[in-house]
């Protein structure tokens, strides 16, 4: 395999390796990942968690919810360079900027984040959705000026899909939002590219395979892993607890069927969300997940386990770029099949992490930068 080998040509390796190890593979190379939706945090906690994620993927899509958050092209290019300074030596690890949409934010801020070369997308919060999310939109149709530019403009809109109505269950929120939001934006900006960020339902798999126009899902990995019961599997279960919430087996299947069916709609986006212990394992504990130190392993078992490790390429390396208008990374990744234990905490700056899988075994690992 050569390094200017096409997209097609490394799947046809991945399949032809399968097929010659009658289904026991070892070892797969893919074209390097990006994360399509990333949570970097700021200040000391950027030199832990920059690097656990440009260790496996090119780019990542950074979110914009900081506290307080980043909402102008300025605010942007400052926060791309704290996290350039935090880097591993040698990384060429490109963070892709976004910009976190208030009701304030206006025209100008668009039309200026399209020009820039950095920011790539613009984050909508539904108020109160989640972490950092009160400078977030209250009534979505407020912004629909500034929307009408996202689309004139082709930047996309990145959407955090969850009602927060105290009246609607919480793990109906998602499905409430496609009712009743998500047809009116596809009608009154035909043009627009939308990502559905986090998508956890089967309800939103359906939409996004039908739904006319530039439209798109991204997937995290625990929830292709892990169903609700996990939330309370012998007691309640603080780091498994994100938002969207993990949902029932019917919707992971639903997951799982649309991130190894090849269909270009469904890219990798962790939502790796780090919390410092102490702020999970409180009687009020933060929501968020995180996956970066073992990412791309724990995608490539839930492929393995889906007997589709021929489509993890796809889903993690050309399906996002595609949707961005961006090249392919030049480079590959080897991962190998062998056991290996994650780290029960991490060390960040004053503080330490639970990651995902903490003190457990991991199938597959990594082996070359
Ligand atoms: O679980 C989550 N954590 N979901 C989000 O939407 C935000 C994230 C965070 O920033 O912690
Ligand atoms: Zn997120």
């Amino acid at each position: 395999m050569q390094p200017n080998e096409s997209p097609s040509d490394s799947r046809r390796y991945n399949r032809q390796l399968i097929q010659l190890k009658g289904c026991t593979v070892n070892r797969i190379r893919i074209r390097r990942p990006d994360d399509w939706h990333l949570h970097l945090r700021d200040g000391a906690m950027l030199k832990t968690v920059v690097p656990a994620t440009a260790r496996s993927f090119g780019r990542a899509i950074v979110m914009p919810n900081l506290k307080p958050p980043v909402r102008t092209v300025a605010e942007a290019q400052a926060y791309r360079e704290r996290i350039l300074a935090a880097r591993p030596t040698g990384s060429d690890f490109e963070p892709l900027m976004t910009l976190y949409l208030t009701e304030t934010t206006t025209a100008d801020d668009i039309r200026q984040a399209a020009r820039s070369d950095f920011v790539h997308a613009v984050k909508y919060y539904p108020a109160g959705a989640t972490t950092n999310s009160d400078s977030g939109v209250r009534k979505l149709e407020r912004v629909y000026p500034v929307i009408e530019v996202l689309e004139q403009q082709g930047l996309p809109l990145l959407m955090h899909g969850e009602v927060t109505d105290a009246d609607i269950d919480v793990f109906d929120r998602e499905a409430v939002f496609i009712e009743r939001h998500l047809d009116s934006l596809r009608t009154t900006f035909p043009d627009l590219k939308m990502v559905l960020e986090h998508a956890t339902t089967q309800d939103a798999i359906e939409y996004v395979q039908a739904a006319p126009g530039p439209i798109a899902a991204t997937i995290t990995v625990h929830h292709l892993l892990y169903n609700r019961n996990a939330l309370f599997e012998g007691g309640l279960r603080p780091h498994q607890y994100c938002l969207p919430l993990i949902k029932r087996e019917r919707h992971r299947q639903a997951l799982i069927n649309a991130v190894t069916s090849g269909n270009e709609r469904f890219f990798l986006g962790t939502d790796s969300a780090p919390h410092p212990k102490h702020a999970k394992e409180s009687d009020c504990g933060c929501a968020g997940i995180y996956s970066a130190p073992a990412a791309i392993e724990l995608y490539t078992e839930v492929f393995e386990a889906a007997g589709a490790l021929d489509k993890l390429e796809a889903f993690a390396s050309l399906n996002g770029p595609a949707f961005y208008g961006l090249p392919v990374n030049e480079d590959f990744i080897e991962l190998e099949k062998h056991s290996w234990v994650m780290e029960r905490e991490i060390t960040a700056a004053e503080d330490t992490i639970v990651p995902l899988r903490a003190g457990q075994p991991i199938g597959w690992q990594q082996s070359n930068g």
